[in-house]
């Protein structure tokens, strides 16, 4: 069994897919193809924002959106501290200040009654994450930023194609950044991202910056990076885009027969009410972790940790001083959650084969499975 089967998707579109490689071999146009343009389109139009800049990864994303906020050295952005590593890093490349607020246990996401006690004067921006597959609390979170006159920087990459409040993970913030990174719900064949805004100002900006800050053939009138996608992704995206509508439906599914399977054996996740996830993960806890996950493996069951470090206790972030006890709730998630396997095409007896070798390893029975 796979964690994420990539290649049942894969064989189910490969002449669509290999015919859309082609035709941008055939037009040659391998940067800033015909098909950037077009898959913009689309996804403005799937998450109904105003402006999509689609470019070189979620990290480089992220990087962009806090350039074009004009974020300087010294400034504070609040953020969670239980994230992939690239949500503080592109802070710190900044040279800003990540400052973390801790997590609230059952979603994961950004604890919004702790934000405001963390914001300062030299707060420059909010950077909530929507872990797993779920969004933050992004009403609470986009009301407070308007009370201190801050931006929201949404990090997207686990969420796109989930909904808070009817309305798509992305397009709920100033500038709302993802990860079409192979393995994430849209994911392409390689890197690749997207920033989305309404902001015309800030769309500007981050066309220029997605391009050496260049708003004229070599006239650079900003600091910005080669942001670009590479039209092949593109290509590839576009085919992908036409079965997500489905696979949203199918990962949910899948999810929710894991909860069904899992029920009362395992702390599941917990979706709030007006949010749907897409399951980016599955993430369930397990009290000896090591134990479980040598045992799952030896099932045939592979598991990963979405993230087995906090972000405050890794080596390179240790120049902010934080401690061992500043985030518990961080720190006790990063020590028992546990990512089952999760893709769309699961079937529900792949499904069982998980849930009944969670179930032993939890009861230390000796099953076949
Ligand atoms: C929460 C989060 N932020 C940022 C990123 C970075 O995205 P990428 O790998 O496309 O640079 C990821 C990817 O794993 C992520 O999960």
């Amino acid at each position: 069994m796979q964690f994420i089967d990539l290649k049942k998707q894969y064989h189910l579109i490969e002449t669509d897919i290999l015919k859309s490689i082609q035709a941008v071999l055939e037009h040659g146009q391998y940067i800033m193809g015909p098909e950037i343009t077009k898959l913009e389109q689309q996804l403005a139009e799937f998450l109904g924002v105003r402006h999509v800049i689609a470019n070189s990864s979620g990290t480089d994303a992220l990087l962009m959106a806090l350039l074009a906020l004009d974020i300087q050295p010294g400034d504070e952005v609040i953020t969670s501290p239980f994230s992939f590593f690239a949500t503080a890093e592109v802070i710190a490349l900044c040279q800003a200040k990540p400052v973390f607020v801790d997590i609230e246990p059952h979603t994961y996401n950004i604890d919004v009654t702790k934000i405001e006690t963390a914001i300062t004067a030299k707060t420059k921006a909010i950077m909530p994450i929507s872990l797993y597959g779920q969004c933050a609390d992004m009403q609470r979170i986009n009301q407070i930023a308007k009370q201190y006159g801050l931006p929201v920087i949404e990090d997207a990459a686990q969420s796109f194609g989930a909904t808070y409040h009817g309305v798509y993970s992305g397009a709920l913030s100033t500038i709302g950044c993802t990860s079409f990174f192979p393995s994430k719900p849209l994911g392409g064949y390689g890197d690749s991202g997207a920033c989305f805004t309404d902001d015309d100002l800030l769309a500007q900006k981050l066309i220029e910056i997605r391009l050496h800050g260049q708003n004229a053939r070599y006239c650079h009138n900003r600091i910005g990076i080669n942001g670009r996608m590479d039209t092949i992704q593109a290509a590839i995206l576009l085919e992908k885009m036409k079965l997500f509508p489905d696979e949203i439906i199918m990962r949910q599914r899948v999810a929710r027969q894991y909860d069904d399977l899992l029920f009362g054996f395992v702390k599941t996740p917990t979706i709030l009410p007006g949010n749907t996830s897409i399951y980016a993960q599955y993430t369930i806890e397990v009290p000896h972790r090591n134990e479980f996950q040598k045992q799952m493996q030896a099932l045939g069951i592979p598991t990963a940790v979405h993230y087995p470090v906090a972000m405050h206790q890794q080596q390179a972030l240790q120049y902010l001083g934080y401690q061992l006890g500043d985030f518990p709730n961080a720190e006790k998630a990063s020590k028992q959650v546990v990512s089952l396997p999760m893709h769309p095409y699961m079937s529900l007896s792949e499904q069982q084969r998980v849930a009944n070798a969670v179930k032993a390893c939890l009861l230390n029975e000796t099953v076949e499975v």
